[in-house]
């Protein structure tokens, strides 16, 4: 689960301009890239969960499954076309809508998500736990989780990939490397 603090919760964006009008939304579809491709394929075990806080209405949640996902590619731009439209056709009716096969948009928040999710642990620099039976991965964009967000997180088990600050998407691939080793 990616935290997307600016990304925008309407497709009031460009898809040339990822990092820029649609709130960084460029570091979640690579997210989504790492997540759930692999050399030639799809890994059918994995989900993803990108949590939009940005404007105009927060939050909208997606939801990639591994599963059902069709019409993914490894590119960004073409994953944020998905995101795009997505948001075009989603309502806000209280009720999640799959809006192309295997992507889901809800509104519903961190709170909300985690609620649904098994066994939660926080990625951070300074965590110090382990991973043990840690299904649920939680990161921030390119900017930490907000103090608000630190209360709801505040249980969480933490770990670190290392002292240095990597991009989340490089947390999720050594996050699969990871869990493949403990395989
Ligand atoms: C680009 S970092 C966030 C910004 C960064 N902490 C900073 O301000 O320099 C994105 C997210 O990846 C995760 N992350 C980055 N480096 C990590 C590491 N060494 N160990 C565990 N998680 C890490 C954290 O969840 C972090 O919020």
């Amino acid at each position: 689960m990616i935290i997307g603090h600016r990304a925008h919760t309407v497709a009031d964006w460009k898809l040339d301009d990822l990092c820029g009008g649609a709130g960084r939304l460029d570091v979640l579809v690579r997210c989504v890239t790492a997540a759930l491709w692999k050399s030639h394929g799809i890994r059918r075990d994995t989900d993803i969960w990108l949590i939009l806080n940005g404007p105009p209405e927060p939050p909208v949640t997606v939801h990639f499954s591994g599963e059902k996902i069709r019409y993914l590619n490894p590119d960004e731009r073409s994953t944020a076309a998905l995101i795009r439209n997505g948001l075009i056709k989603f309502k806000n009716e209280g009720k999640p809508m799959e809006t192309s096969p295997g992507i889901t948009m809800e509104r519903i928040g961190l709170e909300g998500v985690l609620e649904k999710l098994p066994n939660p642990i926080l990625l951070s620099e300074n965590g110090e736990d382990v991973m043990n039976g840690a299904n649920t991965f939680v990161l921030g964009d390119d900017k930490d989780p907000t103090e608000e967000e630190m209360e709801i997180l505040k249980n969480l088990p933490n770990i670190s990939l290392g002292k240095e600050s990597l991009l989340s998407s490089a947390c999720v691939t050594l996050i699969h490397h990871r869990l493949g080793l403990s395989k």
